[in-house]
């Protein structure tokens, strides 16, 4: 440990030296990162919706179609950090800033000017009231998916608002709300829009939140992250965070949590404030930024999407949501709503992204698969606002669903094409919807597993005392 003296001593020195080394070296870098005019932006489950948005928002016609239903299921845009996180910058990053300086200082960073100085002038954005709240470049995110999404289908989310006819639902975090809030504006201007009250732990749109065992096994299992943590350990991301380490002028590696915390305030800068430059991105490489966001792919693949059936399988009560709304119009068209707009969290809709089969892998995704082309990606999936719609075609030949991902047109597994029959869909979900019982799905082994494993581990034992 170091005295406050010392600190205060090296950050006088630092200052003095400072001048000195800008000249010597300036044209030890090949480019600033500030000067980098597209730096990397897949952030992983923190990309920008910008990223993954389609700006293409020519009105959807499929001839001989007339639109019928929309049915949306959003993440939130971006948000704030949590408590924790902001905690945890507050008490750190403060520290890594002066550390940097005054390595820069002593001439052993490998860091242009231009992006030393960002990191000085570099303070906590992030105050503890924000925690979680949607930001404002969120607000812009759900304000202009929603024109963008009015424009290509305006018979369905056209104005006048008709409580009746669009129906809004949200979870009760404040960040899912002002989404929603966020949405109406887009499409409806400041007409007073109706949301229903918040349900904790919604069933349709939080499933997660009450199924035990997903919880037990997987959320909070050490052995869901076996293969993360192989990554963590693996020659990847021992020498990004050795190279990261070298160009901030530390003599010995920084450890992973140090360097995590880096990316973390790296991406939350970048989707808070899109327009300016993000001082701590400046420490990492385009391939530091691919190793951290591979990392992350591997967390959401085996807690959130393909790698357990668990994960995917309670998203069943949205698959018969859309498939009881959609079945609905054909039996009572006038009655129905235009359309059904949920606003949730990144568990909610990744998860039924994975139900739906869509960018599935053919084979679990490893450790080992850094680099090699793949269908997964949680800066894709996972962005903030990210999104799934269904939109309902009534043609001459019956009813039919388009798919959109991010707001790109999106084929369905086993369909035809963009255009799906909806009794295709019917058929193929059948089994999905028709197994759909969370209380059996999701209960937890309790005091059964607890029994199992006494058995199991304690009649051994015992008869070893016999
Ligand atoms: C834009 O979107 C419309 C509707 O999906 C599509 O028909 C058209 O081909 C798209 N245009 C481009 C340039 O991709
Ligand atoms: C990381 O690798 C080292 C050396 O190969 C090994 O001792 C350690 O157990 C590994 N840690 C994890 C979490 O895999
Ligand atoms: C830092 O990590 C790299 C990559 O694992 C390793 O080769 C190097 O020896 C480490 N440096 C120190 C000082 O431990
Ligand atoms: C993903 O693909 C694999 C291999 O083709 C398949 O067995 C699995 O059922 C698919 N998963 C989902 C949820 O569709």
């Amino acid at each position: 440990m170091e005295s406050p003296l010392m600190g205060l001593l090296g950050v006088a020195v630092a200052a003095l030296l400072y001048h000195a080394c800008v000249t010597a070296q300036a044209g030890a870098h090949e480019q600033c990162y500030a000067e980098v005019p597209e730096p990397y932006d897949h952030l992983a489950t923190k990309t920008p919706y910008y990223v993954v948005q389609n700006n293409n928002d020519s009105e959807e016609v499929f001839p001989g179609c007339r639109p019928a239903q929309f049915w949306l299921t959003a993440r939130h845009g971006t948000r704030y950090p949590g408590d924790d996180d902001i905690i945890h910058m507050d008490r750190r990053l403060p520290l890594l800033q002066q550390h940097i300086l005054r390595n820069y200082a002593a001439g052993r960073s490998k860091l242009c000017a231009l992006d030393l100085d960002n990191i000085r002038e570099w303070h906590q954005a992030f105050d503890r009231s924000m925690e979680n709240q949607l930001t404002e470049s969120g607000e812009h995110e759900l304000f202009h998916m929603a024109k963008r999404f009015q424009k290509r289908f305006p018979t369905l989310l056209g104005a006048p608002y008709d409580p009746d006819k669009h129906k809004f639902l949200t979870t009760t975090k404040q960040r899912a709300m002002q989404s929603g809030r966020w949405f109406a504006r887009g499409l409806f201007g400041d007409q007073p829009v109706i949301f229903p009250k918040p349900k904790t732990n919604d069933p349709l749109l939080q499933f997660y939140k009450t199924c035990d065992k997903w919880r037990e096994l997987i959320d909070d299992s050490e052995d869901s992250r076996r293969e993360r943590y192989a990554f963590q350990n693996s020659s990847h991301m021992l020498s990004t965070i050795s190279g990261v380490s070298d160009r901030l002028g530390f003599v010995g590696n920084m450890s992973y949590a140090d360097v995590r915390l880096m990316y973390d305030i790296c991406r939350y800068d970048k989707s808070a404030f899109p327009d300016r430059v993000s001082p701590w991105c400046a420490v990492f490489t385009e391939l530091d930024m691919k190793v951290f966001e591979f990392d992350n792919d591997l967390e959401y693949y085996w807690v959130d999407s393909y790698g357990n059936r668990l994960n995917y399988e309670q998203a069943c009560p949205k698959v018969k949501d859309f498939i009881d709304k959609f079945s609905a119009v054909g039996s009572s068209p006038e009655r129905q709503p235009l359309a059904h707009l949920y606003f949730s969290h990144l568990g909610g809709v990744l998860k039924f992204i994975t139900r739906l089969g869509i960018f599935n892998e053919s084979r679990p995704l490893r450790s080992g698969d850094f680099g090699t082309a793949r269908a997964f990606s949680s800066s894709y999936l996972s962005a903030f606002a990210s999104n799934v719609a269904l939109v309902l075609f009534e043609c001459g030949d019956g009813y039919h669903v388009s798919a959109y991902v991010q707001e790109h047109p999106t084929r369905l597994p086993g369909c035809p094409g963009q255009l799906c029959p909806l009794e295709r869909l019917v058929s193929q979900y059948r089994d999905v919807v028709d197994g759909c019982d969370l209380t059996t799905m999701c209960a937890s082994g309790g005091w059964l597993a607890t029994m199992w494993k006494t058995l199991v581990w304690g009649l051994p034992a015992l008869s070893v005392l016999v």
